[in-house]
């Protein structure tokens, strides 16, 4: 079976002190980081680059103290003329979005031979089924539920069915939720079957943020 996993989305943290942030999480139960790349094309945003990644990276290592797997989130425009540089910067996986490229698998190979994790998302208009061909090639597929863009927005519980289709088809793959996800709706996304959790809001502003990492870590475990 999966295992549950909680990737608190820095784009909710204090920028300003963001190692000490990470640490928080780290430490607090999170494995991953997830990144949320923006480039203000693909989603009218902007939000951090290589520069921010590298430095990240010296703080919070591969392995020992302070640990962590750094889930890159691509919401760009031709994806495929990042991932050397994300590579070099110590990203670990790097999630495109199935909208932005015209050549998924060409570009899961790409992003293979530098080394990290292959992932591919779908934005909340996109149907699952395009997913089907290239999911055995995937180490992930992220299920937006929310439009990308911005955090703090509202959960997508209608999104769902997407997650239990590939769930049924794909028991193995790790599937990640993204959006609005918290103590309340943790359980609709558990159910469905996500067990990548990915989580801004609610675990960089919460006053205990391993109470709630435990929690939507046991109800993925249910
Ligand atoms: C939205 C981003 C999300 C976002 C999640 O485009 O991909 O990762 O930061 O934030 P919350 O958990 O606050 O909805
Ligand atoms: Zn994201």
């Amino acid at each position: 079976m999966v295992r549950p996993i909680i990737a608190p989305s820095i784009l909710a943290s204090d920028f300003a002190n963001l190692g000490c942030e990470c640490h928080k999480v780290i430490d607090s139960g999170a494995e991953w980081l997830h990144i949320d790349v923006m480039d203000g094309h693909f989603v009218p945003n902007i939000t951090l680059g290589q520069p921010i990644v590298t430095s990240l990276r010296r703080s919070v290592p591969r392995s020992g103290a302070h640990s962590a797997f750094f889930d890159c989130h691509m919401m760009v425009e031709s994806p495929e003329k990042w991932v050397e540089d994300f590579a070099k910067c110590g990203a670990d996986q790097f999630t495109f979005h199935y909208e932005s490229t015209k050549n998924p698998l060409e570009l899961v190979k790409l992003i293979k031979s530098h080394g990290m994790k292959a992932a591919c998302a779908i934005k909340p208009g996109t149907p699952v089924d395009v997913l089907f061909e290239l999911a055995p090639h995937l180490d992930m597929a992220l299920v937006m539920t929310v439009e990308p863009g911005f955090g703090g927005q509202k959960f997508m519980a209608d999104m769902m069915p997407k997650v239990e289709t590939l769930r049924a088809k794909f028991p193995h793959m790790n599937i990640q939720v993204d959006g609005g996800l918290g103590k309340e709706t943790i359980p609709q996304a558990a159910k469905a079957g996500a067990n990548v959790i990915v989580a801004g809001t609610s675990v960089f502003t919460a006053a205990d943020p391993a109470e709630v990492i435990s929690f939507m870590k046991g109800e993925v475990a249910k």
